[in-house]
């Protein structure tokens, strides 16, 4: 093992068993027999890498320090005509287990090559194995012909606010044009399926699972309920925090309750975070604030830009009690493979999310009583 680390480094290139920088955008973590597996986008260099022309790169690790290279866990494919062709965008790959069809599950966001972000697609693969390979299933928009559980039926024939979102497209820089579109958009959207853009999975404990993305042109939240296989939604949905536009989104569960860390809207660029709790997965949600503090030193950032990150994931430690890790991008658009990953703990204070910026820091806080 090259370069045996026994700590975090927050920021810095973070090489794997072979030395070189890992490769994981956009990423999640799956836990399975003791062993905890990376999976994130395989970027190339240069802004070509902010497409797709690998895939899914996969590392497992037995203490989260140090990273072996497990290879390519989903490839892209030389087929011009496939869904996930090379040059598609394909972002934000999360894995799990499903125990009742004994296969592991990676759910994605998927773009159709050329076609910008505008398909607003998941796909959906399966392996017999963690590492994979995977095989490519199906991509969709989730819960066409359904209506979302939390709007009273009147809402389904609503038109659309024209003012309101004339002053949101300029107050975000962004959003639809208003004279283009009559319709709320999940209306717009119920035949054909709703956008799914930034994405995660979380399964609750009795599992069941659920994908939560960034829909109606980023603007709203949806959490969606997973089939039993996980290989599809079930048509239950609900609309959550309202035309917020909050973006990549990662859900965990503490202390009974539900918990979401995300981010505003900007692209690549980082935003301040958003922390949010809920009593029950399909909301309300109450937005807790900025759960970060403290500066990077690297790049002089503090809260206000979430040390130059974006959220990806959440991940809870096995087998230590309130261990949660919160994970971030630092995205280098302008030479994609060169991102950077902050991995921070999580604690909690005052029933509210806290992420401090610590430089380098190991397992061992989280025994810590005072911290
Ligand atoms: C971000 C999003 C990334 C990627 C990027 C493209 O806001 O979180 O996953 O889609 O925009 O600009």
């Amino acid at each position: 093992m090259v370069n045996a680390r026994k700590q975090f480094e927050s920021g810095t290139v973070w090489p794997d068993d072979t030395g070189t920088h890992i490769n994981a955008h956009g990423g999640g973590i799956l836990v399975d027999e003791g062993v905890f597996y990376w999976f994130g986008e395989h970027k190339i260099a240069g802004e070509a890498g902010n497409v797709a022309h690998v895939g899914v790169h996969c590392y497992s690790s037995t203490d989260l320090y140090n990273w072996k290279d497990a290879g390519i866990a989903l490839s892209v494919s030389e087929d011009p005509t496939s869904e996930i062709a090379d040059g598609c965008i394909l972002e934000r790959p999360k894995v799990i287990y499903n125990a009742t069809t004994s296969r592991f599950v990676m759910w994605f966001h998927l773009e159709f090559k050329g076609q910008g972000y505008n398909t607003s697609r998941v796909g959906v693969a399966v392996a017999d194995r963690p590492t994979g390979p995977y095989t490519f299933l199906h991509s969709f928009r989730p819960n066409a012909g359904h209506w979302p559980i939390n709007v009273a039926a009147e809402e389904r024939n609503a038109i659309y606010d024209t003012k309101l979102m004339t002053e949101m497209r300029a107050s975000q820089g962004g959003g639809p044009d208003p004279s283009v579109v009559r319709f709320p958009f999940w209306v717009r959207d119920f035949a054909n399926g709703q956008m799914s853009r930034d994405m995660t999975l979380f399964e609750d404990d009795d599992g069941t699972a659920y994908h939560i993305c960034a829909s109606e042109q980023n603007s709203t939240l949806h959490i969606s309920q997973l089939t039993d296989d996980y290989l599809c939604t079930t048509g239950k949905y609900a609309r959550v925090f309202n035309k917020r536009w909050h973006e990549a989104p990662a859900v965990c569960k503490h202390n009974g309750r539900y918990w979401m860390i995300s981010s505003d809207c900007t692209g690549w660029a980082p935003n301040a975070a958003r922390s949010s709790v809920a009593d029950s997965i399909w909301g309300p949600w109450r937005e807790l604030g900025n759960p970060t503090e403290g500066i990077n030193p690297d790049n002089g950032i503090g809260p206000e830009k979430t040390f130059g990150g974006q959220s990806t994931y959440i991940l809870a430690v096995p087998g230590k009690a309130d261990a949660l890790i919160a994970m971030f991008d630092l995205w280098r658009p302008e030479n994609a493979i060169d991102g950077r990953y902050l991995w921070l703990p999580m604690r909690f204070e005052d029933n509210k999310p806290t992420i401090t910026w610590r430089s380098e820091w190991d397992l061992s806080v989280f025994d810590d009583g005072d911290e």
